[in-house]
């Protein structure tokens, strides 16, 4: 049976792949921002998951105002990083997992989540950034990955609460696959920060501080947080948090906090980063997947 092992919540400040593809992150401005996932690339050598669910948006790279899926989920094969206007980051193509991305599509179309199903697409670094932070310099990435896109880019994005049931939805799908896989959550993007206009620069530690710590332990306040108090109190960039959700609500109904990095500045965005394991993973039970599966099996 595959399980849930751990989530992985990080920020994806793009300068952090410039710094890191130009061996600038020994530098004096960059360094305390790495230094804090030294942790977790030892823990990620020694814990070697077997597949990441890698919950991120994408930023105009994918996508653009043509098409907008509020949830698109990766079936593919591989995806090559995208060119976002400096060329293609130097790092390894991705490999997917076909099988178990189209089980949980299945699973999640039946739980009555409409996902955007995705064969081909190019991934920005808002995927690729925190694989980096992660696994630093490699050759190939030693895990597969499965690509979760969640618009925040455009109004309007799903609510924090339908992220963190989406979450429970994804642990539902991996708990049904019955190959013996370690998959870990990964939630993408954040913290405070607003890039444009009069409030560029925003920076909100005190708000920041309070959701890693919710994110910790049994509390279930962060699914109830509406868009504008992301808007105002964490810029209009904030509201990518949101993804952090889907993580978190695929962990279940208690975690523990293995590691926690918190920085600024680096560049307009307030960096952190939690690493969480499930204390009861148990997720509540949904209305109609039982029903929907069985009536989907008897098509067979
Ligand atoms: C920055 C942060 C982001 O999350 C992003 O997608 C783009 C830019 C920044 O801090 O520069
Ligand atoms: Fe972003």
């Amino acid at each position: 049976m595959a399980r849930i092992t751990h989530g992985i919540a990080c920020s994806h400040i793009p300068v952090l792949g410039y710094a890191f593809d130009h061996g600038k992150d020994g530098e004096d401005y960059f360094k305390p921002a790495f230094e804090g996932f030294d942790w977790t690339r030892q823990f990620m050598e020694e814990e070697k998951p077997d597949v990441i669910v890698l919950v991120y948006n994408d930023h105009a790279s994918a996508f653009d105002m043509k098409i907008i899926p509020t949830f698109a989920i990766g079936t593919g094969e591989i995806y090559q990083p995208a060119d976002e206007g400096f060329g293609a980051r130097p790092v390894p193509p991705v490999e997917g997992h076909a099988d178990l991305a189209w089980h949980i599509a299945q699973s999640l179309i039946l739980d009555e989540f409409d996902m955007t199903i995705i064969n081909e697409m190019e991934v920005d670094h808002g995927l690729t950034v925190p694989l980096s932070m992660m696994y630093g310099h490699v050759e190939k990435w030693p895990v597969k990955v499965i690509p979760l896109a969640v618009n925040v880019v455009t109004y309007p994005p799903p609510s924090g609460n339908r992220c963190w049931l989406l979450g429970e939805a994804i642990a539902r799908a991996v708990e049904s696959f019955p190959e013996d896989l370690k998959v870990q959550v990964w939630g993408t993007g954040g913290m405070s920060h607003q890039l444009q206009g009069p409030r560029a620069g925003l920076i909100n530690k005190e708000w920041d501080n309070m959701f890693l710590d919710k994110l910790i332990g049994d509390t279930q306040d962060l699914r109830h947080i509406p868009h504008i108090e992301y808007l105002r109190e964490t810029g209009s960039e904030g509201i990518e948090m949101v993804m952090w959700l889907i993580m978190r609500g695929a962990l279940g109904k208690s975690t523990k906090a293995l590691h926690r990095h918190y920085h600024v500045p680096v560049s307009n965005t307030a960096l952190g980063h939690l690493v969480l394991e499930p204390v009861d993973g148990s997720v509540p039970p949904s209305p109609t997947l039982e029903g929907n599966n069985a009536a989907a099996q008897a098509l067979i």
